[in-house]
């Protein structure tokens, strides 16, 4: 089996990136693979702290692109100090969202150039890439509806009107549409085993590809 691969879990809100996340991590160490499991915005102390500050609802006066350079800034480290030394270890790194989150909210959703994201990106990771990106899809506002269930207090996006969430997941699909290769798109509207399972199959099915 091939050691060492990055997998990203992106998609809107309420679309169980995090728990789908954690399942895979714990799937794939029951067959033998170490895995590190990271999200973004955070991942690092560091990171930690640019997190807070993008998703306080109080701090609601950033530039979209201010935002771009801020999550890129602290995916720098979040590849620099989690992903890149668990991928040198041989371990499987599974990234809870990475830059196709930048791309469908501050791109898609907010309006940013998609080649000014793209251009950042290039400068702050020098063209470092998921090598599997998983999209859980789901109606934005099914999404909405069950993020409202498990936290009282929304965060900076979440408040966002269905509108910009709904440009968010046309953002991801196209994404999808664009690198077939990489990308893999989960309806995640249905029961979570069942969603459970074929990512794990499309994690499985990547990880046995011969390597090279
Ligand atoms: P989370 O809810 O998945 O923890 O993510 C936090 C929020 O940050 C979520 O609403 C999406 C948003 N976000 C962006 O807008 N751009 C990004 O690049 C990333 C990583 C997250």
């Amino acid at each position: 089996m091939k050691r060492g691969l990055f997998i990203t879990i992106e998609g809107g809100e309420g679309a169980g990136k995090s728990t789908h996340a954690a399942r895979l991590a714990q799937s794939l160490e029951r067959r033998g693979m170490p895995t590190v499991v990271t999200r973004e915005p955070g991942g690092t102390a560091e990171a930690e702290r640019i997190r807070a500050l993008l998703l306080d609802p109080g701090e609601a006066g950033w530039e979209p692109a201010t935002e771009v350079l801020l999550h890129f800034a602290g995916r720098a480290e979040n590849v620099a100090k989690t992903v890149k030394p668990a991928l040198a270890a041989g371990r499987v790194a599974i990234c809870d969202r990475f830059t196709d989150s930048t791309l469908a909210y501050q791109g898609y959703g907010s309006g940013v150039p998609l080649a000014t994201i793209r251009a950042v990106g290039e400068a702050a990771l020098a063209g470092f890439r998921p090598d599997l990106t998983l999209i859980l899809d789901v109606d934005p506002a099914l999404g909405l509806q069950r993020a409202g269930k498990r936290s009282t207090a929304r965060d900076r996006y979440e408040s966002e009107p269905l509108d910009f969430h709904r440009r968010v997941r046309n953002g991801f699909l196209e994404i999808a549409a664009g690198e077939p290769g990489r990308c893999a798109v989960i309806d995640s509207a249905r029961n979570e085993d069942r969603v459970a399972e074929e990512i794990l199959a499309a994690a499985l099915s990547r990880l046995q590809e011969p390597v090279g």
